[in-house]
């Protein structure tokens, strides 16, 4: 384990001592899960040591370790970046740090553009697969094994099953596709639209791959869920901004809360591993 990892986690685990199992990445507007959480202690990302503090208005910045229907959960309310610093690995600290905390499913979520005049603002959706379009690894200059990840199963296909049937069971409403990652912080253009469109990308959005990079070297398995919060650039004479993110995040927040909480029920009865 790597010393600054080492010493985040000391740092927790001398306010939380259970072991967690699940870890849960809160992207914008989703903070609403860490509401659902039992027995809650709450650590600013500015306390733990080496751990990346986003300056993103809306990311809180907060571990929240805790239960949800029981199940020992990491919440991360709020995540860095590449866009913020340049830097493509920045979330590597805090996935060690939630994998050797015990977390060994990581379920992602964020905000994104949605591609298809058939997938609304205000819906869910499961990432099947990514179209890494930033060009950008970052797992470049991190020579320790294994150097070469298979990305052939990135999203785990049975905890992808899980999401569909939390869907099911809960009544939420849930698409599909395939997440396309540009750098941000500007949005797409039209053109770039159309090119995703024909690529065979579904999901636009500036976070989230390289994170299930950088988890599926740790090991992780992985799940992600987009709150769609406008249609891609060109679809619509709107301007896209932040602001318009959280508005339309805020209206599919009822629904990611009702999958989220159908799906940490469907993991604690029947865990993954
Ligand atoms: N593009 C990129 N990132 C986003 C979008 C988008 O349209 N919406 C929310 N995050």
């Amino acid at each position: 384990m790597r010393t600054i990892v080492k010493k985040a986690v000391e740092y927790i685990e001398q306010r939380a001592t259970k072991a967690q199992r699940l870890a849960i990445v809160l992207g914008s507007g989703l903070g609403d899960l860490v509401d659902l959480v039992e027995d809650k202690v709450t650590i600013a990302y500015a306390d733990i040591p080496g751990f990346p503090v986003s300056g993103v208005a809306s990311h809180a910045g907060e571990l929240v370790l805790g239960t949800i229907h029981g199940l020992d959960v990491a919440l991360m309310a709020g995540r860095i970046h590449y866009y913020e610093d340049g830097n493509p690995a920045a979330m590597m600290l805090p996935l060690e740090v939630l994998w050797e905390m015990g977390c060994h499913t990581l379920l992602l979520t964020n905000a994104a553009g949605s591609v298809h005049e058939s997938v609304p603002p205000a819906s869910a959706a499961l990432i099947t697969d990514h179209i890494n379009f930033s060009g950008l690894n970052p797992l470049i200059g991190d020579h320790r094994p294994p150097q070469f990840v298979d990305m052939g199963k990135a999203y785990d296909p049975e905890l992808c099953e899980r999401v569909r049937k939390a869907a099911k069971v809960s009544g939420a409403q849930l698409h599909e596709g395939v997440y396309v990652w540009y750098s941000g912080p500007s949005f797409e253009t039209p053109a770039e639209i159309n090119m995703v469109r024909k690529l065979g990308g579904d999901l636009v959005g500036m976070s989230t791959v390289p994170e299930v990079i950088l988890g599926r070297k740790q090991g992780f398995r992985i799940a992600a869920v987009s709150l769609i919060t406008n249609y891609a650039a060109g679809m619509r004479d709107e301007t896209l901004s932040h602001e318009h993110t959280m508005r339309e995040a805020e209206r599919g927040a009822e629904n990611m809360l009702k999958l989220f909480s159908a799906l940490i029920r469907e993991l604690k009865d029947n865990p993954p591993e």
